[in-house]
């Protein structure tokens, strides 16, 4: 019954601890995710399901809520039915059992349905490709995303601890955050873009006109909305209005797995938010080791607006 569910959940959930990472394909993931690999690989999706695909921390939350309020036409009422974890499952994601997975919620909503990953590339299961999904691909500035995750990593108290600034850029310059490298992420996804018809969007974009990017969402999923239905979305999916929405904020989350209290998960949405970060010995080490790692590439990143 629901009382003994609701039991085994707390249970488990207190379980939870900062786990080392385990690798997969060379990708280090949380073990849970690990252990669950071959049925997350097994996945096949419907023709109609949106992929939303992110490193971790580049807007993935924003573009969930744009899309959902796009899909059902500006009503918030509706985009406030459940958290996003429920409205648009995280396709990967495990915990210690009984709490559900990704898996799990996916089974819960019918086609078409809104699925997020932060897989790279080359873990998507197939059955994306071969059903031909729409993937919408958001990455961020290198600076502003590790900055990003180093706050979300002090208070996700289900990574392994961030430690110092100074270590943790190091780890991320290593590709050894969870989700693996940033470098190979955004690289991986750009190369296919073309091919695999893939809607690459920026974060920075997202912020200097949120209406236009907000547009070409609406047109790569064959909508058409009023004008003053996307200026409403504007509106509601502006980092205060999402700050403000239990439903988009995160705080239906459990304090044991996320401690807002540390750091918020909507904390700051700015763009060059690493300029209070970075000293500039660390800035210019970054620089130079970003121009060995993105060389084979020339993604258009801007670190502010
Ligand atoms: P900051 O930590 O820089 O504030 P994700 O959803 O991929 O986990 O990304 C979270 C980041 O996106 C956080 O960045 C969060 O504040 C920011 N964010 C979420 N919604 C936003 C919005 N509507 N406008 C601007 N930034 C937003």
């Amino acid at each position: 019954d629901d009382l003994s569910f609701n039991a085994a959940v707390n249970k488990a959930a207190s379980s939870i601890q900062r786990f080392p990472l385990t690798e997969v394909q060379g990708v280090p993931l949380r073990k849970w995710i690990a252990q669950n690999w071959s049925s997350i690989w097994a996945f096949c999706p419907h023709p109609s399901d949106l992929l939303i695909s992110t490193y971790p921390k580049s807007g993935t939350t924003w573009v969930q809520e744009i899309v959902d309020l796009l899909r059902n036409n500006g009503d918030d009422e509706i985009c406030k039915r459940a958290p996003t974890t429920e409205r648009s499952p995280f396709l990967e994601v495990h915990y210690p059992p009984p709490i559900p997975s990704g898996l799990d919620l996916l089974k819960k909503v019918k086609p078409p349905r809104v699925i997020k990953t932060h897989l790279p590339i080359q873990l998507v299961p197939k059955g994306f490709w071969e059903n031909k999904c729409k993937v919408i691909y958001v990455a961020r500035n290198a600076k502003d995303n590790v900055i990003s995750y180093y706050h979300f990593d002090r208070m996700n108290l289900i990574h392994p601890d961030p430690g110092s600034w100074e270590e943790y850029l190091q780890k991320f310059m290593e590709g050894k955050l969870a989700w693996g490298s940033w470098y190979d992420h955004v690289k991986g996804y750009w190369k296919e873009k073309e091919k695999r018809n893939i809607l690459y969007m920026f974060f920075e974009d997202m912020k200097e006109n949120p209406r236009r990017e907000i547009l070409r969402i609406m047109r790569y999923l064959d909508l058409s909305l009023s004008d003053d239905i996307i200026d409403k979305i504007v509106e509601l999916t502006s980092f205060k209005a999402m700050k403000n929405n239990p439903m988009a904020n995160y705080s239906t989350i459990p304090k044991i797995i996320f401690d807002q209290s540390i750091s918020a998960f909507m904390r700051k949405g700015e763009v060059g938010d690493w300029t209070n970060y970075f000293t500039l010995a660390q800035s210019q080490m970054f620089d130079e080791d970003y121009a060995r790692q993105m060389a084979d590439v020339n993604i258009p990143f801007r670190t502010s607006i």
